[in-house]
Formats: structure tokens, sequence, C-alpha cells
């Protein structure tokens, strides 16, 4: 099966053409925008701007992603309709409704936190790429969401844990506005941390928050409230800064690490799957990569953890969700399961 897929829930304006390979999802074409830099000098996204930025980007967005594909081959499109920014939503939803009819096929609603775990189904041309193995633990870590998954099998999910307060990717945002670090706050953290070198002892400590708790709640506003009061103190001078992002960024990964463990382990299940825009964290990857072994951890590759429509095209394949009359309305706070 061939898909249109488009992705506008935040500031990201996707659009992408995948198809079914296998048991997996091979991507055919990949078109993201971002608006991101429009928002760096409000320090977090506008939800009005990123709706504006929406409607620009969403007809170039599209026309680029079907430029050689031929319509005829398309045999439904496919969009996310939540959670998101409401403005953003609609922009994606109806122009996927108005493609849907103009071209008489049918309409896949999916579920945008579905989408980001469905990236670990999408192989491209890789053969070497294994095909998730279920049951696993889905630790799904995005701007809005930190949730712990039991995922029995492709249908079945439960929400098992996850953050009371802030979710991880918004600890990220909220500590790089701390330290005066652009938004978005995970890779300006990510970036000030690669000039500490690996053997650097670091002088500052920061929680890990709940992390003895022998449940699988989270919690990240602590952490930030902890690293303000430390960044108060401190001459936040550009070696300082990067020191205090490593030690924030390492609490997070440990705290998440630690829960997923303590997941795997109170049910019994050996996998664990990695998901969401914070899963591009490369401590976080590092630490995983050695805490498991690589034939049960699954993470998406780079390019398909932040927001982006191939994600929702593997998730259409995967899920086959079809809507049957073009009453989709977007849903701001759909819930991961
Ligand atoms: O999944 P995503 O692209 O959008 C949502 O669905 O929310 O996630 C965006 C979040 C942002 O908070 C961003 O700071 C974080 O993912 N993020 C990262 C990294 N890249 C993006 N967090 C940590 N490390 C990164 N490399
Ligand atoms: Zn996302």
């Amino acid at each position: 099966m061939k898909v249109l897929a488009i992705e506008t829930t935040c500031d990201e304006t996707a659009a992408a053409v995948v198809e079914s390979f296998g048991d997996g999802v091979k991507v055919v074409t990949n078109v993201v925008a971002s608006s991101a830099l429009v928002h760096q000098k409000y320090g977090g996204i506008v939800p009005e701007v990123a709706a504006r930025e929406q409607i620009k980007s969403i007809i170039p967005v599209i026309n680029e992603a079907i430029e050689n594909i031929s319509i005829d081959s398309i045999e439904a499109v496919a969009v996310s309709y939540g959670p998101g920014l409401m403005g953003s939503l609609l922009v994606g939803v109806e122009t996927a409704k108005v493609l849907a009819k103009t071209w008489n096929k049918p309409l896949i609603k999916v579920n945008h936190m579905e989408a980001h775990i469905a990236a670990n189904w999408i192989v491209d041309n890789n053969t070497e790429k294994v095909i998730p193995q279920l049951p696993a633990i889905g630790l799904v870590v995005s701007g809005g969401h930190t949730d712990l998954l039991l995922m029995k099998n492709s249908k079945e999910k439960i929400w098992i844990g996850g953050t009371r307060d802030d979710a991880a990717g918004e600890a990220f945002d909220k500590a790089a506005r701390i330290l005066g670090l652009s938004y978005p706050g995970g890779p300006s953290i990510q970036k000030a941390i690669e000039v500490v070198q690996s053997d650097t002892i670091n002088p500052f400590v920061l929680p890990r928050p709940m992390i003895f708790e022998k449940n699988l709640e989270m919690s990240f506003s602590g952490l930030k409230a902890a690293l303000s009061k430390l960044a108060e103190k401190t001459d936040l001078t550009s070696e300082n800064v990067s020191l205090l992002a490593k030690e924030f960024n390492s609490a997070v990964a440990d705290v998440l690490i630690r829960k997923s463990l303590m997941a795997m382990e109170q049910y019994g299940v050996e996998n664990i799957l990695l998901a969401g825009g914070v899963a591009a964290n490369k401590i976080l990857r590092e630490r995983l990569l050695s805490s498991f072994d690589s034939s049960h951890l699954f993470i998406p590759e780079l390019k398909y953890c932040g927001d982006n429509a191939a994600m929702v095209g593997a998730a259409a394949i995967l899920n086959n969700d079809f809507v049957s009359n073009l009453t989709l309305i977007p849903n701001p706070s759909l819930m991961t399961v």
C-alpha cells in the first residue's frame, strides 16, 4: 500500500509518501519544513504563529512530496489529527480531507504519538533493520508527552507510567531557556554539551527526581527548578552552561532509563522501544545502547525522531484506521493510548 501522509501537529509542516515493505515501511519521499526559527525569538512556540506558518508551508511541502509520484498510485491520504495545537492541526486535517475528497481516496486518521512509535517500523532500504519485537516497553518522550507503555502486540498498548508534570522535551526546552540557550531546547542543550570532554569532572550536581520510588512515575518540574536555583548562583560562562547542560541532560536520561528498566522488570518484558523527539538525544541513545542488548532495543533513525510525515504514513499502514466520511475533527488532547 502507498500512502500520502501529512503532519502538522505543532511547528513542523511535513508530507511524505511511504509504502509497505515486508512487515515494515519504506519511505519514498519525506519533506519537512519547520517554523522553529520563527519561534526562537519568543523562546517557545506561539500557537497562532505556528498555525500561520502551517498555512504558508502546507501546499509547497505537499507539492514537493508528490512531485514525481503518480496520484493514481497513491491509495490513501493519512493525517495526524492530534494531539497537538488546534490551529496547526486544522491546517493538516482540512488539507488531507480536501485531497482525499478530490482524488477520491480513503482518509486514514493517525494519532501523532502512535506515529512516533511507528517510526520504529521504517526500514527504508536497510534490509539489516530489525522490525520491533513485541511485547516491548515503549518509552515515548516528546515535547508534550513522557509515557511508558506496555506494548503487548501491535493492537494492544497499555499506559503504565509517565510524568506527573512536565514532559521530558518540555523540560529540555525550559532548561535551555534558564541557561540562555535557544529554542528548541533539546538540540541546543546537546550542542552546548559537545564541547565538554568525556573525562571532565562535572562540579554541578542535580537531583534525579523520583528515581528511587518504586513506581513508574516521573517528575521533571522539580529538576527544572533545581537547575534554575543552581544557575542563579553560578557565573554562566559558556563552560559552566555546557557543564550544567550536561548534568541536566544526564539527570533526565538517568530517570528515563531507570524507570524503563523498572517497567521491563515489573512486566517481564525483554524489549524496549524508544519514540518521540527526545529519542534524538545523544546521551539518552548512548546510555540506552550501553544498558540494553541491541537485539532488544529499538530506536528510530535520527531523521524520524522529530516530527515528520513518514512516521505518520508508517502508522497509517500499520494501523489502517480508515475514516469513512470527511467529518474528521482534530483532537488537541488525544492521549497516546
Ligand atoms: O516529538 P517532537 O518533535 O514534537 C512533539 O510531538 O512534541 O518533540 C519535540 C521535543 C522538543 O521539546 C525538543 O526540545 C525535544 O523534542 N528534542 C530533543 C532533542 N531534539 C528534540 N530533546 C533532547 N535532545 C534532542 N536532541
Ligand atoms: Zn511529535
